[in-house]
């Protein structure tokens, strides 16, 4: 009777118990390896008391409530039920797609957009999957938790309040049997425990572990992350800004003279080129609006007038390169040799730039190379012995990126020569300089692409903040376009129409991806492009080259060979109008989940040594390389075909890395520090270059300059437009990356900042100067992270920490003295350099 009386609260309590335990329990082994062994089994029983008391609580009133009190009680337990078990079924659905932990906050904000909303869908399935589990289970052992709790609260409140329970208790002699002295004492003493290991635990990072799931769903959804507090605005390192380092302005050289302690400076305005004067384009507010607001110039504001009361604005921030405390420029060195040697010898002209920016592809997969670990992980799952020679392996391998190997000209070392890249003109020593080293600004796309076309920093905080904000540097399509202002080019004008350098640039941007996610297309005009096309430009039945049977490959579009129609009409339309080409392509087939079309012939890059599940998804991902890496050749084969190859520079770059169970327990990018997400392509490719492979410790934040500089070094500018080049290259953050490198110039080091995924969590700290890298977390809920590249290129063994004291402890045992002291001033750099970017971008 009883039993049936509590038939629907005996399954809700069930479910709450079994969701709240498993996800307690996912939560602690995601974070268990990240504290001392000894400590976290002196804490966990503190880990539950949030758990214990919600359970008691809801025990409680599912148990006391009579009448329609008992229904409401019922309605609201079964609810937070409801909730539990689809957030715990959720938190094992992310665990299991990335490995990380999941933070409903950004979830929330992903989940406001439709592409966002489908992307967390392609959890459904493990989420369906742990709910039933959970869901069984809880059906299993309703009756005992039930039981089992109503003694032990029974018999502890009996011995409590011998009276109270009475009326309500089942008959006295079942509860007789267990109203002793023994539960109360024991669970006396556990409380008198676990109240004193609570009252001495530090509260980071245990109190973070020890939140009950119903209540970090909230505090996540309802607040941002708790920011850490930065120290000051100045630059922490006080005596690298000494008087004796500054160096005073020459030529186009701004100067370097720290006085204010940080690069963000209101009265920068003032600093005015002599070229700058009259209207300016979108881009450099700094100049049309600043010193001199005349009316007539506030009119080509759009962007920042579009903010409305600005008379009751602080005064606006602006770059100010000879203040920027981190700023080394390499400008005043010479070109490298042998570009020098090139240059003296031919013409190298650039009438055109493609950019191409390569979805989540890894250094290592531009070209794929023999004896790297990839290679050894794909080799130790084959079975040579077996089935056959290596040989066939090899040809394998050989033509998974045989496009990016004569792009690049670095060999993959197969020992197989059947790459056909007869679409791309190359000699043996001529074809453009590629870079190893290069690590991107941000694991987020956008923000990647930010720091890539603008030559900024990304803003480290969640997703795009960016997009309702100027970016604090001129972009690269509206340095063009100013150049356009500045040229007078009519119909009867007296420069020659076929003088490329008095052309005007047309600046385009496609992608097969959809413009809708994250407001991409609001972001893509803001940058200043001319002319765009994404998926819902090609997938109408009006668009030009519609056709049956388009097939959608992930949840962003289509595959990039759907828009080579619309990139050679918009190249054979540009050369068309007498203009300069600055085409900007996003590939789209190398994102999660790694589909490629259906007549796309898949391979199999593990062999039997392995159970195909555990590769399943490098597997996929190598398979949409390969897909890409023929569409790569496709689109030189469009540049070669509208006979422009010899005049073009064509950047590869790939917006961020990614990571796979091979590589380290989190997978993709979202909050995942490790440095397979970081390392990316760059390749500057042009046939007349010639031929070099460097490395360069850097940042995608180098990217702009080295155009301008190449534009100005092979003399692709006119003289006003090379004077502007000239003056603007040494506003920017980064280094020329065809002039030697700077790691470090007067104690100051190169840093290597890095946004990481979703934007506000975490930072990638390194430098330059020195193998070392600092996950910093931005909030106190995740780990300080160490890693020595040097020793452990792949970051196999990093060194976790709640704190930077331990970490610095952990450091200076296993990598020494050096490595604590980098480490110190990395944390204080890095805090530093996430406030300023907010003063900068003046957010
Ligand atoms: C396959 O490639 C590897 C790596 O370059 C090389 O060591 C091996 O000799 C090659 N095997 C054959 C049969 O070509
Ligand atoms: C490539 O393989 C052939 C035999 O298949 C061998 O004679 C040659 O030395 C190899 N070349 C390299 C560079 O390994
Ligand atoms: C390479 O491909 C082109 C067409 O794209 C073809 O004309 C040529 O014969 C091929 N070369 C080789 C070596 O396969
Ligand atoms: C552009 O036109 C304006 C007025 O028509 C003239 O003052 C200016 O010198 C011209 N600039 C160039 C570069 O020809
Ligand atoms: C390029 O444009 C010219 C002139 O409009 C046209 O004749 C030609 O067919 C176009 N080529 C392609 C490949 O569309
Ligand atoms: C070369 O480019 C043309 C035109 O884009 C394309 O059809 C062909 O497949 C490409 N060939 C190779 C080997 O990439
Ligand atoms: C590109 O330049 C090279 C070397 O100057 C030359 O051999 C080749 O014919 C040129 N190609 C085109 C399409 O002009
Ligand atoms: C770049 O970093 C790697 C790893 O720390 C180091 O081996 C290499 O010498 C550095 N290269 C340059 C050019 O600084």
């Amino acid at each position: 009777m009883v039993a049936n009386r509590y038939f629907v609260q005996r399954l809700i309590l069930s479910v709450l118990v079994l969701s709240g335990i498993s996800s307690k329990l996912l939560r602690l082994y995601q974070h268990y390896q990240s504290m001392p062994f000894s400590l976290f089994v002196i804490y966990f029983p503190t880990f539950f008391v949030p758990e214990i008391f919600l359970f008691i609580a809801v025990w409680a009133l599912l148990y006391n409530a009579s009448g329609r009190f008992a229904v409401a009680t019922a309605i609201g337990a079964g609810f937070l039920a409801c909730v539990e078990l689809v957030a715990t079924s959720s938190q094992f659905s992310f665990y299991y797609v990335t490995g990380g932990e999941i933070r409903w906050g950004a979830a929330k904000s992903i989940g406001t957009s439709r592409r966002g909303m489908r992307l967390l869908l392609s959890g459904l399935v493990p989420t369906v999957a742990s709910a039933t589990v959970i869901g069984i289970a809880s059906c299993i052992a309703a009756p005992g938790i039930w039981h089992w709790m109503t003694r032990w609260l029974h018999s502890l409140s009996n011995s409590l309040r011998p009276k109270s329970l009475t009326s309500k208790a089942p008959p006295r002699d079942t509860l007789e049997d267990f109203v002793s002295h023994k539960p109360r004492f024991y669970t006396f003493s556990a409380g008198l425990l676990i109240t004193g290991l609570w009252v001495i635990r530090p509260a980071v990072p245990y109190d973070h572990m020890t939140e009950a799931l119903p209540f970090a769903l909230l505090g996540d959804l309802s607040s941002h992350s708790k920011t850490l507090k930065a120290t000051s605005d100045r630059f922490p390192l006080p005596e690298l800004l000494s008087e004796r380092f500054w160096e005073s302005p020459h030529g186009s050289y701004k100067g370097w003279k720290p006085t204010l302690g940080h690069a963000g400076d209101t009265g920068y305005a003032n600093q005015k080129p002599d070229w700058a004067a009259g209207s300016l384009p979108p881009g450099f507010e700094r100049w049309s609006l600043g010193s001199d607001a005349d009316a007539g110039n506030l009119q080509d504001d759009k962007a920042s007038s579009s903010n409305g009361n600005r008379p009751a604005d602080p005064p606006r921030v602006y770059y100010d390169p000879a203040q920027d405390p981190m700023r080394i420029t390499n400008l005043d060195s010479d070109l490298l040799e042998s570009l020098k040697e090139a240059l003296q010898e031919r013409d190298i002209p650039i009438n055109h730039i493609v950019m191409v920016f390569l979805e989540s592809t890894r250094k290592d997969v531009f070209p794929l190379k023999s004896n790297s670990r990839l290679h050894s992980q794909m080799r130790a799952t084959q079975n040579f012995e077996e089935d056959g020679s290596e040989a066939e392996f090899n040809k394998t391998l050989a033509s998974l990126t045989p496009i990016a190997e004569s792009l690049t000209g670095e060999h993959s070392g197969f020992n197989v020569t059947h790459a056909n890249a007869s679409n791309i003109s190359t000699g043996p020593d001529r074809g453009g300089i590629s870079f190893d080293g290069v690590l991107t600004g941000s694991t987020l796309s956008a923000k990647s692409r930010l720091v890539n076309y603008c030559g900024v920093q990304a803003l480290p905080v969640d997703f795009m903040a960016e997009n309702d904000l100027v970016p604090y540097q001129p972009c690269l399509m509206q340095i063009l376009e100013l150049m356009n202002q500045r040229k007078n080019v009519t119909a009867d004008s007296d420069f020659p129409d076929d003088d490329p350098l008095e052309q005007k640039w047309q600046t385009i941007f496609a992608q097969s991806a959809t413009g809708g996610f994250q407001d991409q297309k609001k972001h893509i005009r803001q940058m200043g492009f001319h002319q765009t096309l994404f998926a819902e430009d090609i997938n109408k039945k009006r668009s030009k080259y519609w056709h049956h049977q388009m097939e959608r490959i992930n949840y962003f579009g289509y595959p990039e060979t759907e828009v080579r129609p619309y990139i050679r009409d918009m190249i054979n339309d540009t050369l068309n109008a007498n203009k300069r080409l600055f085409l900007s392509h996003f590939t789209s087939t190398t994102h999660h989940p790694w589909n490629t079309p259906a007549d796309f012939s898949r391979k199999d890059y593990f062999g039997p040594h392995s159970s195909l599940s555990q590769h399943n998804t490098m597997n996929d991902y190598l398979n949409t390389i390969r897909f890409d890496d023929e569409w790569l050749g496709d689109l030189m084969g469009l540049i070669e075909n509208a006979g422009i190859a010899n005049q073009t520079l064509t950047v590869f770059v790939g917006d961020h890395g990614t990571a796979f169970k091979e590589d380290c327990p989190m997978t993709e990018t979202y909050q995942n520090p490790h440095i397979s997400t970081f390392r990316v392509p760059l390749l500057f490719h042009h046939p007349l270059l010639p031929r070099m492979h460097l490395t360069a410790n850097t940042t995608t934040i180098s990217i702009l300059p080295t155009i301008l500089d190449l534009l100005i070094a092979t003399g692709s500018l006119n003289e006003r437009d090379s004077k502007i080049a000239l003056d603007l290259v040494n506003e920017y953050e980064g280094q020329s990356l065809i002039r030697p490198f700077r790691a470090s110039h007067n104690g100051r080091e190169a840093w290597n900042m890095g946004v990481i995924n979703a934007g506000g969590t975490l930072l990638s700290v390194g430098s330059a100067a020195v193998p070392y890298r600092l996950g910093l977390p931005l909030s106190d809920d995740l780990e300080y992270r160490f890693t020595n590249t040097e020793n452990d290129p792949h970051e196999l063994s990093p060194v976790l920490g709640w704190s930077i004291e331990s970490l610095v402890v952990e450091a200076h045992l296993r990598d020494g003295a050096e490595a604590a002291n980098w480490l110190r001033r990395a944390d204080k750099v890095g805090r530093w350099w996430i406030k300023e970017r907010k003063i900068l971008w003046n957010y």
